[in-house]
């Protein structure tokens, strides 16, 4: 890998280099399978260095690659400080760390802290321990309710369905707030909280940059003898008082993660996974803490200039008040791709995720308008990557990737799509392997068969079918992302107009981002124009189009 003097400096050097970084979520088993056994792997990220580096992103944020039984996605995790072998070894990481420094690309790894894997060894010595015994105060064992103790000890719905408390065969039941094989840890155990800080150190050490922490709303739970039950739980709505999400005393362990962070030069970052109220969210993003926090804000919005700006407006705010910097993203491995969640009616305050029944309805209800929704993504992709703060990308979406709705029921991954059956539609059309190759085998993303069913016509979209080619989408994100390291200054941004379907904002040294989320085309103030989603119309701006424009 050749790489400059100066991008090694750059990664030395700079401590603020995550206020505004765009970040590139990698979800490693659909990324690129070098050994073609139908999973991606560490050997596959290598290979696409060249074109992470080409991509223009600043750092890499990769889902689990921990040794997993996949009961949910990789966040089971068995080994915190091991590699899967299904995906490869210490060795291979540490040569994708110093490939990627060396393209100067930094690199954050996924922390799942609120529960393991049954599979986890802790878990295993907690199962053939008795009840009582440290082994078991490592997680949260209870004894059921009723005279035989064959009740749960409360009737809580997990976050994938189903119930939250499994019994094991000596008849105690243990906590799991997400799948059955993710038991949560026990945080008031000094030795969990030893143990983590182990294990960042640990990735630190290898040269990780920083950490995604999952869940970092979950951790510590207000457990007293008699639990509430959950139409109590449902009723809560004041922040802060509930007793499994978003307590107070979860900052502290964050504190001792900070001191761990600056033990090293420059200090590790971390980025909370915290679904919390708007409120709550600087504690997460504080100094003293994580450092910074996701927004999902536009994630969960229509394709709306009214909420655009008010999230905007907001999510600046927010981030001033704790010394942060603001964070924004659309896709994750989590939800509907924003190309297909635009492609279908405004949500309108209506609740649930966005694109939810029409997964369901195997995407045939409503009829997608596809052409729409990528021109809106991309629209809105180009919007974000204007603003001040960290934009973070999921692998993909730079190729417009749509949500994959046809997976065959028998060749679903996603626990919430098993435990739900019918209500949730899982998150599997997210995580399809990338095409790479218009044909082939998986389409390039390994010499096998994708370890996920792949659409046909997915070859249309493939890096191959877009590389070099004017108008593509991937030469929309390497244009923006190029631009955006040279026009990239303070954390700073000025409204022009933010009225009716116009977006329009002004960055310092006069680089002013339009938006028109109308249908009539608008016009774009007098300048150079530098990047456009879509071609313009006369010199206006069309709907669902953003432009660049460089008026100083
Ligand atoms: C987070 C992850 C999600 C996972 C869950 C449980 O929300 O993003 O993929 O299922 O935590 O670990």
């Amino acid at each position: 890998m050749t790489s400059t003097l100066s991008e090694q400096q750059l990664l030395v050097d700079d401590p603020t280099w995550w206020r505004q970084a765009s970040v590139y979520q990698i979800y490693p088993r659909s990324f690129a399978d070098a050994n073609g056994d139908g999973i991606g792997d560490l050997r596959g990220i290598i290979s696409r260095v060249p074109y992470l580096q080409q991509l223009g992103i600043d750092a890499v944020w990769l889902s689990p690659f921990y040794p997993s039984a996949l009961a949910d996605g990789g966040y089971d995790v068995a080994d915190y400080r091991d590699v899967d072998p299904k995906i490869g070894t210490l060795d291979e990481f540490d040569q994708m760390v110093a490939a990627l420094h060396g393209a100067g690309i930094r690199v954050i790894v996924d922390i799942v802290p609120n529960h393991s894997s049954d599979l986890h060894v802790w878990f295993q010595q907690a199962l053939a321990a008795a009840p009582g015994s440290p082994e078991r105060a490592r997680y949260i064992f209870r004894d059921g309710l009723g005279e035989d103790g064959s009740q749960p000890p409360a009737d809580w719905t997990s976050m994938f369905g189903g119930p939250s408390w499994t019994r094991v065969p000596d008849g105690q039941w243990y906590l799991h707030l997400f799948a059955k094989e993710q038991p949560d840890f026990n945080w008031d155990n000094p030795e969990v909280r030893e143990d983590f800080h182990q294990t960042l150190r640990f990735w630190s050490d290898r040269g990780v940059d920083g950490f995604r922490i999952d869940v970092a709303h979950g951790l510590t739970k207000d457990l007293a003898e008699t639990l509430p039950t959950q139409a109590e739980l449902d009723a809560i709505t004041e922040p802060g008082t509930h007793p499994l999400w978003d307590r107070d005393e979860v900052h502290e362990i964050y504190a001792g993660w900070r001191k761990v962070f600056d033990e090293y030069s420059p200090p590790r970052i971390a980025v909370a996974e915290a679904w919390v109220d708007t409120s709550r969210r600087p504690r997460y993003a504080s100094a003293d803490g994580l450092g910074q926090a996701f927004n999902f804000d536009l994630l969960e919005a229509d394709f709306d200039a009214a909420q655009f700006t008010k999230i905007i407006a907001d999510n600046l705010a927010l981030s001033a008040a704790s010394g942060s910097s603001t964070t924004w993203v659309f896709s994750n491995h989590d939800v509907v791709r924003h190309a297909t969640r635009y492609a279908l009616p405004a949500r309108n305050g209506r609740p649930g995720k966005q694109g939810r029944d029409w997964l369901l309805s195997g995407g045939t209800e409503p009829v997608a308008d596809v052409d729409l929704g990528l021109r809106r993504a991309r629209a809105a992709t180009l919007l974000m990557l204007g603003l001040p703060g960290s934009a973070y990308l999921y692998q993909g979406e730079e190729l417009g990737l749509p949500e994959v709705a046809d997976i065959p029921a028998d060749q679903h991954q996603d626990p919430a799509f098993f435990r739900n059956p019918g209500v949730d539609p899982g998150r599997d059309g997210c995580r399809v392997p990338l095409p790479w190759t218009r044909g082939g085998a998986s389409f390039g993303f390994g010499a096998g068969t994708a370890h996920l069913p792949q659409p046909a016509g997915y070859g249309d979209l493939s890096v191959e079918a877009q590389d070099g080619v004017a108008g593509s989408t991937l030469e929309l994100y390497r244009a923006a992302l190029a631009l955006r390291h040279e026009l990239q200054t303070d954390e700073t941004l000025a409204w022009v107009d933010a009225s009716d379907d116009v977006v329009h904002f002004e960055r310092p040294g006069g680089w002013q981002v339009v938006t028109n989320f109308g249908t009539e085309p608008t016009a774009l103030p007098d300048g150079e124009v530098l990047v456009t989603s879509e071609p313009l119309d006369g010199g206006l701006l069309p709907g669902a189009t953003t432009a660049w424009v460089r008026t100083a």
